[in-house]
């Protein structure tokens, strides 16, 4: 027997993943939500899906087995803790919470690892850099024992505020302007640190312990200014993380590049390495260097989840077949899919969530005191 899914906002980022969810095998009932009437009744013709709820609280009272949650930031994790403590199994967009303080951060943190762990729930957040083709590869090859002892890890997120392609300061005024005084912005960096994190982390298998981050006031940045709430003049930080297998990784976290944008990582061992630059991905050893294709790097779905998600896309491409940000979604909505339906945590579960998010906390913390080196919490392996 399948599983029933609800789907809790319907903003531009929750449609995108409705299909994906609908056509899933394992899926016999499907419920969508949205506290906004207009979008949820385009969102229900739009996807010919007819059981609909207004509101959070009303979804938490139906029977239905797990949730997907992609609503604002800084809603997540109060409404993952509500979703889990009502019975259900929780699937929250990234990140796990977002808030100008990091203090509050860190407390919701524990309470969704707590929550996750006293009520049975299973969390997951919906990290797309987990599921990008490298960082499949990257599993695959680290589980062989390919790069050795690792060495160093190198993860970007280069995105200009004000980058033509998709502008985070029109973003902010559509969404955050929603909870604060928009003139009031100027979102921290380092509080978003998933995309530079998830995909190396995924593979080497340990946690960051400590870190110590400098952070950069650009000239002439109207964004980034003490006086916000957000009380950040960094536009951009770079951080030093120490692992807990010793190894070494640096991330950047800009907001203020002129770069078409960039989101990835490269991972450097004693055997063996993956480089990701301009020219593409490459393996490279002390002898030669291979380049790599995305369909070499990826992972297949399940045959029938593949032949499904076929199907239903409207064009035979990678994009439409494999959904957004690397064809990351349809491995993001079959991991919850497969995880509810065999009762097991997902690969990214609370425990892991956190592992995700908490550096870059700290790592904040750390460019407000000048570089000082911080120890990092962490709040262990899932204990499932
Ligand atoms: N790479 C990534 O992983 C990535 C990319 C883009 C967006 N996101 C995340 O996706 C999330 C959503 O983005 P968006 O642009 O769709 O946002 P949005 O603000 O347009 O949509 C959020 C929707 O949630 C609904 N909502 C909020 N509280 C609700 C409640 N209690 N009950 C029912 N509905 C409720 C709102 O009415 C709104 O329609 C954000 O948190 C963002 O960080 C992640």
């Amino acid at each position: 027997m399948g599983i029933s899914i609800g789907m809790v906002g319907m903003g531009w980022f929750g449609i995108s993943f409705v299909r994906l969810f609908r056509d899933h095998p394992l899926i016999d009932r499907i419920a969508l939500c949205d506290l906004d009437k207009d979008r949820l009744d385009w969102a229900s013709k739009e996807f010919q899906i007819t059981e609909t709820y207004n509101s959070l609280e009303d979804i938490c009272k139906s029977d239905i087995q797990a949730l997907v949650i992609i609503t604002q930031p800084w809603l997540h994790a109060p409404q993952a803790v509500q979703a889990m403590q009502a019975g259900k199994h929780v699937y929250s967009a990234v990140p796990v919470v977002y808030l100008p303080d990091g203090q509050q951060m860190l407390d919701w943190c524990d309470k969704v690892v707590q929550t996750s762990e006293k009520t049975g729930m299973h969390y997951m957040m919906g990290e797309t850099s987990h599921y990008r083709a490298p960082s499949m590869y990257c599993r695959r090859r680290a589980a062989e024992g390919a790069f050795g002892h690792i060495a160093l890890a190198e993860g970007n997120y280069m995105h200009d505020i004000d980058l033509p392609a998709s502008s985070l300061r029109e973003v902010a005024q559509h969404r955050w302007g929603l909870q604060w005084d928009i003139s009031k912005s100027g979102d921290i960096p380092m509080y978003y640190p998933t995309h530079s994190i998830g995909g190396f982390l995924s593979a080497i298998k340990a946690h960051v312990t400590e870190v110590s981050c400098m952070g950069q006031q650009v000239p002439g940045d109207d964004w980034h200014r003490p006086d916000t709430i957000f009380a950040n003049p960094f536009g951009n930080e770079t951080a030093m993380f120490r692992l807990s297998n010793g190894a070494v990784a640096r991330i950047c976290e800009y907001r203020k590049i002129g770069h078409l944008g960039h989101e990835g990582f490269s991972l450097y061992g004693t055997e063996g390495s993956f480089v990701e630059g301009p020219a593409g991905c490459h393996w490279v050893t002390k002898k030669d260097s291979t380049p790599l294709t995305v369909e070499q790097m990826r992972d297949p779905l399940p045959p029938e989840v593949d032949e499904a998600y076929r199907k239903t896309a409207k064009s035979q491409a990678d994009k439409d077949i494999y959904g957004g940000h690397g064809g990351s979604h349809a491995y993001l909505a079959n991991e919850f899919v497969q995880a509810v339906a065999a009762d097991r945590p997902p690969a990214v579960n609370a425990w892991q969530a956190v592992r995700y998010l908490v550096p870059g906390i700290i790592a904040h913390e750390s460019a407000k005191r000048g570089g000082e080196l911080l120890k990092v919490p962490d709040w262990g392996d899932c204990p499932c």
